[in-house]
């Protein structure tokens, strides 16, 4: 009865669930047999026929006493004496497991074998034979979890925790964090790849990817680093207008920033861009880029200066900004959309219901919700006015306060625009 656990693939597994089932059992019996009885009794011995009944002096009974303190006594001391017995082979680490070190950092797991071999969110190792998984944390708290492999333990930041199993059979199992740690928790997962052991050795000894990265040259690393790091939803490369400045042409520019000063995009000027981007905001551009100054190394901004020196070319057909006059003869929302478009919202609020760097716009008039200070929101037209033009005042759980303000920058109409094009998107 019950069986609900999820496929065994370590040879501990069959005794875990023995035990889990055992406990299983006997609560559902239990819970059965008294709910049971007090239900049987309660319609048994109901007030029949508004006459009180007396009720009868019963006295106690020794034998029923001593039969219901020695039997869950019994049970508990085996259920006790089977779960210590398992848990302690399931620490008990053989002799000769393979060791791979896991870092557990917000989002993600990183995996390093003992010749130096490096995985991100997967790892690798032979069928039947023990590997032991030794684990920390470069940030908060996480936990690894092999649900298949019925191993959990806690990624502690300072502190080295360990696990060990051995798989009986291959395949691919799915591993989680199961500790709480942000926003992407739950996307903070990595595969178990069981293998024969012929594929782990060839696998292990296969360092081509490492090969490749190592040939590679540092502007083949930046153009990496910046796809990877998520510069490419704020800058774009074939010169079209986003969040930031496009890459296109950059270096060598001369670009005027806010305050007035004008400056020249060199090495210098560009690792300031990037360590402490909001130091210096090219005119035109809204202080909102998270500074790298922590994620970086030095060789790997000089990889993306690098990179960013390759984008040249010709700039990508942009279509013209809509005049004064083609705007006022569009309706209410086709001149918001035109807003949208050209005041770089859709950089950060997209329309179809995914999360950027800001809330989407689908479905967004009339919701409401919670604001990071704890207040609750309900988005009408005064709340998005409000948020349009002073967005710091008010930001949505969950999402960073990185909207500038646009005070100064929209008059009503055009605000009453936007808002009548975010109407249309339900
Ligand atoms: Cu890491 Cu949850």
């Amino acid at each position: 009865m019950f069986r609900y656990l999820p496929e065994r693939a370590s040879d501990f597994a069959h005794e875990v669930d023995w035990v889990n089932n055992i406990i299983t059992d006997i609560s559902v019996f239990f819970t059965v047999a008294i709910v049971g009885a007090m239900i049987y009794f309660a319609v048994k011995y109901r007030k029949k026929g508004a006459v009180d009944h007396e009720t009868p002096q019963i006295l106690g009974s020794h034998t029923l006493e001593v039969l219901w303190t020695v039997v869950p006594t019994l049970i508990c001391i085996y259920i006790a004496y089977w779960g210590t017995a398992i848990y302690n082979k399931m620490v008990d680490v053989p002799k000769g497991a393979h060791e791979i070190n896991v870092w557990g950092e917000q989002w993600l797991w990183r995996f390093e074998y003992a010749n130096g071999k490096k995985t991100v969110n997967e790892f690798y190792t032979p069928v039947d034979e023990p590997v032991r998984l030794i684990i920390n944390s470069k940030d908060v708290l996480h936990s690894f979890f092999i649900p298949s492999m019925r191993v959990k333990k806690d990624a502690v930041p300072g502190q080295y925790t360990s696990l060990w199993f051995r798989p009986i059979k291959t395949g691919t199992y799915q591993a989680y964090c199961t500790e709480y740690c942000g926003t992407q928790h739950s996307a903070m997962l990595a595969k178990v790849h069981v293998v024969s052991k012929e594929e782990y050795s060839r696998w292990l000894n296969d360092r081509s990817a490492e090969e490749k990265l190592a040939r590679m040259s540092p502007a083949e690393l930046g153009e990496k680093l910046f796809n990877e790091n998520g510069c490419t939803q704020c800058h774009s490369i074939d010169g079209s207008r986003k969040v930031g400045p496009s890459m296109l042409n950059l270096f060598g520019k001369e670009e005027e920033l806010v305050g007035g000063k004008k400056v020249k995009v060199d090495e210098a000027y560009l690792q300031k861009a990037i360590l402490n981007p909001n130091a210096e905001v090219v005119l035109g551009y809204a202080p909102v880029m998270p500074p790298f100054e922590e994620k970086l190394t030095s060789e790997q901004v000089g990889q993306l200066i690098a990179y960013i020196k390759t984008v040249k070319g010709e700039a990508a057909v942009v279509p013209a900004a809509a005049s004064a006059e083609d705007l006022a003869k569009l309706s209410p929302a086709d001149r918001g959309k035109k807003l949208y478009e050209q005041k770089a919202c859709v950089g950060c609020h997209s329309l179809d219901g995914s999360k950027v760097v800001g809330p989407s716009f689908k479905g967004l008039y009339g919701r409401s919700g919670k604001l990071q200070n704890g207040a609750t929101y309900t988005a009408d037209d005064a709340y998005i006015k409000s948020s349009i033009l002073a967005p710091a005042s008010q930001v949505v759980e969950g999402y960073p306060p990185a909207m500038p303000a646009y005070e100064g920058q929209l008059n009503d109409d055009e605000i009453a625009s936007i808002i009548e094009f975010i109407k249309t998107l339900k």
